[in-house]
């Protein structure tokens, strides 16, 4: 059964992972075969705030962009019933963990080799140079090491995307979580 048509309309299916692993591309390709709507709670932090993230961070701080986002995660996986892909850190929040608890949750794993050259450039306020000397890379693998085990206890399916492309992780999870298009529900002939 397809959990977005189940009686407490969740998502169909939530993405986390570290940054670079892929989460919006695989989220998108994931909706689209799902025929579903895709969401990314960076992009509503965005609207919410009416700034980037980076900005949020850099006027703002850490402590504010981990609130605003707590509460838009819970509401998007209150509301939202196609993929929803989280920020990297929102796992973090214990209210965040809670919840996903419920959800069917994909963790998309990435090596810090292949992620990190997709994030280096971006601008990430997280891998911004430290005060301790730490260069960008340095930063990425460290957090990176401190958040894997959560994100594998969140998660009910773990996936590594090593060499893989986004229509065939999409394909995978669809498979693997035995997910339909929402096509494949409607009766014969029924509206969208
Ligand atoms: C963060 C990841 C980012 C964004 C913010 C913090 C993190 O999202 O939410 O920069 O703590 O890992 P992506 O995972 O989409 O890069």
């Amino acid at each position: 059964m397809n959990a977005s048509l189940g009686p407490d309309r969740r998502p169909v299916a939530v993405l986390i992972g570290f940054m670079g692993a892929g989460k919006s591309t695989v989220g998108a390709a994931l909706a689209a075969l799902l025929e579903v709507e895709f969401v990314d709670t960076d992009h509503e932090i965005v609207t919410r705030a009416g700034r980037s993230v980076a900005e949020v961070f850099a006027t703002d701080g850490e402590r504010y962009f981990r609130d605003l986002e707590v509460q838009v995660v819970l509401d998007v996986l209150g509301r939202e019933t196609g993929v929803v892909a989280l920020g990297g850190g929102a796992v973090m929040t214990p209210a965040v963990q809670a919840v996903l608890a419920d959800h069917l949750v994909v963790y998309l794993e990435v090596s810090p080799d292949v992620g990190f050259v997709r994030v280096r450039s971006s601008g990430r306020p997280l891998l911004q140079p430290g005060a301790d000397g730490t260069d960008a890379e340095q930063r990425y693998r460290a957090l990176l090491d401190e958040r894997v085990d959560t994100y594998r206890a969140a998660a009910r399916l773990t996936i590594d995307t090593t060499g893989r492309d986004a229509a065939s992780l999409a394909d995978e999870i669809a498979r693997a979580l035995r997910l339909r298009p929402a096509s494949a529900y409607r009766p014969e002939g029924s509206p969208p």
